[in-house]
């Protein structure tokens, strides 16, 4: 299993500090949130924060964009040190050659569907990409509450991989705490992005442990999943 905290729910006067206690906590990845006040209606932090913060810290960098033109970050991106890129499959028609332009710069991609996206949707890419990310929250803000509904649609994707031995990752992303997270690992997540819950908790080790051991206990398997 993958344990992601997110920065966003970090202290935004020391993003530095912060990607340094995840590095210490045992955390796998550190999610970057990407905001661009037009796919979203909120702004966050940019290439230039990546940049500075990349040296900090040796996990790695999962960056989730939430913009409405990737196509015009993806180069600072790559070279500001992230490891994979998610975009959204709400763009339609860009997405096809959005996952080619991140493929060529040599990193890791990633799709994501927002709640009220059909998880249909994101089928015709399922055999590109290396990580689908199941919005459990309509994207923009940290600290919301986790949508049930989107349970059914991680069982689908952990259900088409099955199905099609595709070795895609499935993550889920907002208002994941210990117990939404084992109802995810139950469904069929394996990398769980937590802002809230664990930056807001003052011992950051022990929430990712409590966090780890949940998923554990609810799905044994996971326990052995390499990156
Ligand atoms: C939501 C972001 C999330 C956010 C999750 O728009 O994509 O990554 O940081 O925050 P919590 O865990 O607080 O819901
Ligand atoms: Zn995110």
């Amino acid at each position: 299993m993958i344990i992601a905290p997110s920065l966003l729910a970090g202290n935004h006067a020391a993003f530095g500090k912060d990607a340094i206690r995840a590095s210490k906590s045992g955390a796998d990845w550190l999610h970057l949130d990407i905001m661009d006040g037009h796919f979203v209606p909120n702004i966050s932090f940019g290439p230039q924060v990546v940049k500075a913060v990349r040296p900090l810290s040796k996990l790695f960098f999962d960056v989730h964009l939430m913009c409405a033109k990737p196509e015009i970050l993806l180069d600072a991106f790559a070279k500001a040190g992230a490891n994979e890129m998610i975009i959204h499959v709400e763009l339609g028609d860009q997405v096809e050659p959005l996952i080619w332009k991140i493929k060529n710069l040599g990193k890791k991609v990633g799709l994501a569907v927002n709640p009220p996206t059909h998880i249909s949707h994101a089928q015709p890419f399922l055999d590109k990409i290396d990580l689908l990310l199941v919005m459990t929250v309509n994207p923009g803000f940290g600290g919301q509450e986790f949508i049930h509904e989107c349970l059914p649609k991680i069982q689908q994707a952990d259900a088409w991989r099955r199905e099609r031995q595709l070795p895609y990752r499935i993550s889920v992303d907002g208002g994941i705490n210990d117990q939404t997270a084992a109802e995810c690992a139950r469904a069929g997540a394996d990398t769980f992005v937590a802002g809230t819950s664990l930056f807001g908790s003052r011992n950051l080790k022990a929430a990712v442990t409590r966090m780890r051991n949940a998923v554990h206990a609810a799905d044994p398997a996971l326990a052995d999943l390499k990156v």
